[in-house]
């Protein structure tokens, strides 16, 4: 279990982004990292491009047979999937059956910058999973625990129309904190907050200059 105790975590006034935005602790061990990315972004994108030819955007089913209204894609050695059978991490993308695309290198290099800058040193993403939100698309509250290991954290990265991220506590029913997250915004959560469950309200509408009518989300974890 990483330990990463607030104190050993303090926050640099030095870590401002671009726009002057401090990284902010949400609850002992999640921490928003402002426009982390944005100094990468254009290489980020650039990085992307050809994941998302291999393994283009694509609506799966729950395990209840109901579309789930984010499109997903996924790189690295392994993706997350759901169908009939349930909620899993594959190898193979189930729509090319070829191996999912390699975690780039860049979005693996943030995700250990943006957890170290949170507290996590070390982590090392071994898949991400690329949620394509349309106006009006909303993600349910849910945990993330499907991966083997919870001692590790997890690092969501956003582009291009702002969210509301709800942050909520260890049981469904426990109180939600509405985060804004934005075009370039990196979230971390591990350590005692790694299974809180978390959710997106529905996406407003609206024009992204970069980014064009959508939000693209990139969630890396370590799975294995
Ligand atoms: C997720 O929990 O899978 C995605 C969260 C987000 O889109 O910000
Ligand atoms: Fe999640």
């Amino acid at each position: 279990m990483i330990l990463c105790s607030p104190a050993r975590t303090a926050i640099m006034q030095s870590d401002l982004d671009l726009f002057g935005r401090q990284p902010q602790r949400l609850a002992t061990h999640t921490v928003l990292l402002p426009g982390f990315v944005l100094p990468r972004l254009e290489a980020l994108l650039d990085a992307l491009r050809p994941v998302l030819r291999a393994a283009p955007f694509r609506h799966m089913e729950t395990p209840g047979g109901q579309a789930i209204a984010v499109a997903l894609s996924n790189c690295g050695d392994l993706g997350w999937v759901s169908d009939r059978q349930g909620y899993r991490y594959t190898t193979h993308d189930p729509l090319s059956g070829a191996p999912w695309p390699a975690l780039p290198a860049l979005l693996a290099q943030l995700a250990h910058e943006a957890a170290a800058a949170a507290g996590f040193d070390g982590f090392h993403a071994d898949t991400c999973l690329i949620n394509h939100y349309l106006p009006g698309t909303r993600l349910s509250l849910h945990q993330d625990r499907n991966e083997r290991d919870f001692s590790h954290p997890i690092v969501s990265i956003s582009l291009g129309l702002p969210a509301v991220f709800l942050l909520g506590g260890q049981q469904r029913g426990d109180a939600t904190q509405k985060v804004p997250l934005g075009h370039g915004d990196v979230l971390v959560w591990g350590g005692d907050d790694r299974l809180r469950f978390h959710g997106v309200q529905p996406i407003k509408p609206g024009e992204h200059p970069r980014m064009g009518s959508r939000r693209i989300n990139l969630t890396l974890r370590r799975a294995t």
